[in-house]
């Protein structure tokens, strides 16, 4: 019960690394408030989280629009009475996956920087307002990229989280005296979640699982990753054994970063 009774925001909930972050932050008893901009996923993790025995409300929130990134904090808040815990996991790919840089229209740099840069900045700006107004510190963690740590993996994808990584250090020092952690994971190619399909590359599951296995013949530890790698991380980084962690980059990546 590393997160006990703790009420942890969690953007991006509806689906990948937000859904299974979710449900075991759950179990380690996290109240957990479930944002996702499909309302419909997002109430179909709270039901998996209640199906556990957990406790999450569903909240829809599209994270590049202030309004509705002020309006998911309140439903913790409301629903919860304080908020510890704010989890700016949405990200967005290129509308094709294996686009090159002269391939991005203005509008595709704008929606990407839109949701990946800027809901992570209205997530994180949200979360210290709130962290200041009920005093005693808080946690935020972002979901960068190893396509924001070296220069392949997306041109203009990778550099909004090469902005969210900079946010996040930055933020890291400026709140650290307030008692306020800020840290990212950065995960690596993860096939099997949600996000190739929203990159326009949805594959039956047979071929997903060789496109799977090739993604992680990239990594040193030879297997693709997982949203449940990723969940374990944000686990680790939300709680108080992470007390004296700030600033960090961490990525889940089987080694790839590490070559
Ligand atoms: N899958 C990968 O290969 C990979 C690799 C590195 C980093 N990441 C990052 O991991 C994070 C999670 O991705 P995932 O793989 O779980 O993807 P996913 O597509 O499975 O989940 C993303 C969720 O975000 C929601 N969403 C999209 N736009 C939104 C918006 N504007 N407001 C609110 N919700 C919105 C979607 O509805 C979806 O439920 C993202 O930040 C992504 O950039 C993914």
């Amino acid at each position: 019960m590393q997160l006990l009774d703790r009420t942890a925001v969690i953007t991006g909930a509806g689906s990948g690394v937000g859904r299974a972050s979710a449900l075991r932050f759950a179990e380690e008893g996290a109240r957990v408030v479930v944002a996702d901009v499909d309302l419909d996923r997002a109430t179909e993790t709270v039901g998996l989280v209640e199906g556990r025995g957990g406790r999450a409300v569903a909240v829809r929130a599209d994270v590049s629009a202030e309004t509705d990134v002020a309006a998911m904090i309140a439903t913790a808040t409301d629903a919860f009475e304080r908020l510890d815990i704010v989890f700016n996991n949405v990200g967005i790919p290129t509308p094709r996956l294996g686009m090159t840089f002269l391939d991005h229209s203005l509008e595709d740099f704008e929606r990407l920087t839109a949701v990946n840069f800027r809901g992570v900045f209205l997530g994180m700006k949200h979360a210290v307002t709130q962290f200041r107004a009920q005093g005693g510190g808080g946690v935020i963690l972002n979901t960068g990229s190893v396509a924001g740590l070296v220069g392949w993996g997306g041109t203009v994808y990778g550099a909004t989280k090469g902005a969210v990584h900079q946010l996040t250090k930055a933020v890291a020092v400026e709140c650290a005296p307030e008692g306020i952690r800020v840290n990212a994971i950065c995960p690596g190619a993860m096939p099997y979640t949600g996000f190739m399909a929203a990159g326009g590359l949805e594959l039956p599951a047979d071929q997903l699982d060789d496109v799977a296995n090739a993604a992680g013949s990239i990594h040193p530890m030879g297997r693709p990753v997982r949203a449940e790698d990723c969940a374990e991380a944000a686990v680790y980084l939300c709680s108080d054994r992470a007390a004296n962690v700030t600033g960090v980059l961490l990525p889940i990546d089987g080694g790839y970063v590490a070559r």
